[in-house]
This record gives C-alpha cells, structure tokens and sequence, in this order.
C-alpha cells in the first residue's frame, strides 16, 4: 500500500504522544505535520515536548523530533501537507467542532480522539470490530460539509471501551439493563503522577461528564444507519458511576447486567471467545489478533498486569459470575490511551483507509 502522509493535531499532549509512538514505524501512515496550540507553535516537536515526554522509557521518536510545530488553527499550512489527520486537542467543545470541519472541509479527513462531534448523527463513533459498518454514513456527512473526501470520524469515550467490547456479543440476548462502575487511570486526564501528585494515594469519585458519556456513547456504537442517520440502540439502559483510580494506565469496569432473554453461563463465554468481529478478514496492522480475552483465575484481569495484552488492543474479561439482583456480573479492562484514545484511533484510520473511504491527495 502506498504510504499516507499525516498530521498530528495536539501532537504535544497525552494522547498525541502516544500517536507519535504508535506511528513511528507504521507500515501505512507517515507522520509529517506535528500541530498544537500557539504556545507550541515555532518549536522543535523535542522543545516543545522536552519537559513533559509521558514516556520514560521510550525516546521521542527521531523521525518527528526535529519537526516544525505549527499552530493547529493554521489549516491550510497543515492540510497542505498531508492524506489526513488525527485530532486529540484540549479545548472548548464548540472550538473543537469548529476546528475538525475546517479540516474536514480542506478534504483532509480527520480521525478524532475528542467528544464534541461524537453524538452528530452522521458522524462515525466507531469501534471498528464492533461497528465499522457505521462508516456508510460518511457519504451522508460529505453531502452535508460540502465535500468530495474530507469528513469526521470519532472514537468513543475510552471508559466504555472495556465494557461495550464484552456488552456487544450478548446484544441478541437482549441486555435491558447494566449498571457499570469504571476505576479510571489517570493518564485518562492527560496526567501522570508527577504532575497530579495529588492522586498518589488517592481516588476521586468524580470526573466532570464521564458518567452521561459512559451511559449515552454505547448505545449510538451498539445502534445501526436508518434514514440516512445513525439510530441509537434503545437499549440497555445503562447506569454508569466513573471514578478516578490511582492508577497510571488502564480502565477497569465491574459491570452487572439484567437480561430480557437470559443466557447460560457457557453461552455468555462461548459468545466472548468466538464471535467474529467486523474486521477479522482485512489483516489490518494495528488490530489485535484476539478483540476478548477471558481469564479464567479469579484474580485477573489486573490493571498493571493485563493492560497491554495484545499491544494495548485487546479487552480482558473476567469474573463472570451470578448476580443476585440482576443477571450476572463480571470486571473487565481496556488500555484508555491504547485501546481507549491513540490506538483506537490509528486502527480505525486503517480501516477506513482499507475500505477506501481516504483517498491519497497526491501531495
Ligand atoms: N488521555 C486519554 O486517555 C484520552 C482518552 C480519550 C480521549 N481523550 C481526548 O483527547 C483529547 C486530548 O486529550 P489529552 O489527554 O491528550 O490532553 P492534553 O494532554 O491536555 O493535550 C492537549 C493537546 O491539545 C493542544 N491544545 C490545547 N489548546 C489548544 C488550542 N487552542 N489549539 C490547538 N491545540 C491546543 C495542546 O497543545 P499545547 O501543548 O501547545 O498546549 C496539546 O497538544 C481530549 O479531547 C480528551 O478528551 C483523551
């Protein structure tokens, strides 16, 4: 496959770092354009970076050390440049939204971390291996920007990321309702324990907006296309409390589900080990070999031990159990800036270039 050329929005932050780290020997996509705010801009991506690199153990990679920041509100200087780009900025929603259809409208597609276009109902909000088929109504979203190739993609909220993964292969059991408690890291705030000492220690039972996104964003990934817009799901009713862990990466869930159709045990396990995901055939670089693993030793999935599992890819399960108010219960984990921000990201950029929806600009 020819190589894409593509640019970083928020290159400097939490989660463009990690996207600089998973792109710095992708066999597809080229890293060319760094971009962030104007207090960034005019650096070296290093100098800019130098004092808050997330990643002890791994080196900016020299690739993008030595590029150029560019302010992020000069679009054209950065579309210019490239196929198409990942978004992952700190800023105002209506900023935000404002930002990637500019981009959006120069036919530079943008894949995006952020929220404020997750609920458009012709924009994406995509798990690939759960809803890649969602990417239809792209050719809906183009009519209404106006373009020919640029249009927005999302990534749902890295909190639902571990639990919507185990939810979706049950859905023809009719899950009616879920009540889900998330222990979240903190690099989920775009920190680390230097610079949020206070978490040392310590968890904060509130994160601002976290339990309507967890209890909203799922049904629009479990829901389907009809009339042109993205129809969400009408159930489960969901009840969702986040709570800040004090834990560097990883968000873990503990999940209980009432059933209108209630499964057995083995077929809840049988459904978590073979059901084949949207992408299982199109060998797609960044996708995990295994999308639910099931532990079977009670005391797993753990946060440190089991966050990486397949590169930070892949979902583990664990503690199936009864529960005697709903159905059953079981605790379950995803990577929130792998998994859950960066290489959502990435892998959904690979399918939508797989399935021809970025053409190259011939820059
Ligand atoms: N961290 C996670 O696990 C996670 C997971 C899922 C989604 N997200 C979402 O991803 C986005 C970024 O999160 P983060 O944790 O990476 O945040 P972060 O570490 O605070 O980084 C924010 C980035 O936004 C840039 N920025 C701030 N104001 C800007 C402006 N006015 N114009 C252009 N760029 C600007 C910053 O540039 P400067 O360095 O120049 O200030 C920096 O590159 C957020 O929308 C967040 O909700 C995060």
């Amino acid at each position: 496959m020819k190589q894409y050329q593509v640019g970083i929005i928020g290159a400097t932050g939490m989660v463009g770092q990690r996207l600089a780290l998973l792109l710095e020997n992708h066999p597809w996509f080229r890293v060319v354009c760094v971009a962030a705010s104007s207090r960034s801009a005019g650096k070296t991506y290093e100098e800019a970076v130098k004092n808050r690199w997330a990643f002890q153990d791994k080196p900016i990679p020299a690739a993008i050390a030595k590029l150029m920041v560019l302010d992020a509100s000069e679009v054209e200087a950065v579309s210019s440049q490239v196929d198409f780009v990942f978004c992952a900025v700190d800023m105002k929603k209506d900023e935000i939204r404002a930002l990637e259809e500019l981009y959006a409208k120069t036919e530079t597609p943008v894949i995006s971390n952020n929220s404020a276009n997750r609920l458009a109902p012709d924009v994406p909000m995509m798990i690939p291996e759960i809803n890649g088929d969602h990417a239809k109504i792209i050719d809906v979203q183009r009519k209404r920007l106006g373009t020919k190739a640029g249009f927005i993609a999302v990534k749902p909220n890295c909190s639902i990321q571990s639990y919507v993964p185990a939810l979706w292969p049950l859905m023809d059991f009719e899950p009616e309702t879920v009540i889900a408690c998330t222990y979240q890291a903190i690099s989920g705030a775009g920190k680390t324990f230097e610079t949020w000492p206070e978490m040392v220690d310590n968890v904060i039972p509130y994160i601002g907006g976290e339990d309507e996104k967890s209890e909203t964003e799922p049904l629009k990934v479990l829901g389907s296309i009809k009339d042109d817009q993205i129809v969400d799901a009408k159930k489960p009713l969901i009840s969702a409390q986040c709570l800040r862990v004090a834990c560097l990466d990883g968000h873990m869930a503990a999940v209980s589900v009432k059933f209108k159709i209630k499964p057995t045990m083995e077929q809840i396990l049988d459904r978590w080990a073979n059901t084949k995901t949207q992408i299982a055939d199109l060998d797609l670089p960044s996708a995990p070999k295994q999308f639910l693993t099931y532990f079977e030793d009670p005391s797993r999935p753990q946060t440190r031990l089991d966050r990486d599992l397949e590169n930070g890819m892949g979902i583990s399960i664990g503690r199936l159990r009864k529960d005697p108010v709903m159905d059953y219960k079981f605790v379950c984990l995803s990577h929130n800036t792998l998994r859950g921000a960066a290489g959502g990201g990435v892998l959904s950029a690979e399918y939508l270039c797989k399935m021809g929806y970025i053409p190259h600009k011939n820059i």
